[in-house]
């Protein structure tokens, strides 16, 4: 069966292009997200791997670990990083898997047979440091995921673990939260010294906690 949201994400052993890891080793404390794309020496992963390159930082400033994982193998994808390094302008600094015997495509459901029998879908998962996955997302071959969403989902469930807020449609970094339904009305208010705004007693909303 497919894995689902709340489920324990899989640990596995496997090669990379920095060398062999234990993917609950290398994620640590850490959040994690593993993402899988269709081939090495592709266009779309080339831009997408080079825009995921670029937020390093910021995935670090979230304590936030990337793979990116295909069915290459590790020569194929050293060879491709240099390609990416130097038509994206960046330095790929994290691990892509050589799923080569695909068990770990398989584990997490990223081969959909009726797009492509042999190829990984666009599969994203974010994983909390508890290893259960938070989130899931499936892209087709064709369509190039936006990272800045990554990075603000990540957001969003940071502050959701860290203070009990949700976060409402197309929201960014600064504007207002939302209380989630769990917490009385008069918990919230003091729970959040910034106020609490009720425009129904379901639909409150709190200034972002963690900005000043
Ligand atoms: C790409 O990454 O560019 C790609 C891969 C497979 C099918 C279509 C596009």
């Amino acid at each position: 069966m497919s894995l689902r949201l709340g489920d324990v994400a899989p640990n596995f052993q496997a090669k990379t292009s920095i060398g062999d890891i234990d993917f609950y080793e290398f994620l640590g404390n850490s959040w994690g997200i593993l993402f899988s794309h269709p081939a090495d020496y592709t266009p779309v992963c080339t831009t997408e791997l080079g825009k995921t390159a670029l937020l390093q930082e910021e995935f670090a400033k979230r304590n936030v670990k990337v793979l990116a994982l295909s069915v290459d193998g590790v020569e194929n994808h050293k060879g491709w990083i240099g390609d990416i390094n130097e038509t994206q302008h960046v330095t790929v600094g994290f691990p892509i898997i050589a799923d080569e015997d695909r068990a770990i495509a398989t584990a997490y459901d990223m081969i959909h047979p009726n797009a492509s029998a042999t190829m990984t879908v666009r599969s994203l998962f974010i994983i909390a440091p508890d290893k259960t996955v938070k989130l899931m997302i499936v892209y087709p071959a064709s369509t190039g995921r936006n990272f800045n969403e990554i990075l603000r989902v990540v957001d969003s469930l940071q502050l959701t673990a860290n203070y009990s807020v949700a976060t409402p449609a197309n929201w960014e970094e600064g504007d207002d939260v939302i209380v989630v339904p769990a917490i009385k009305t008069e918990d919230a208010i003091a729970k959040f010294p910034k106020g609490v705004t009720v425009v129904k007693p379901y639909l409150r909303y709190t200034p972002q906690p963690n900005k000043d």
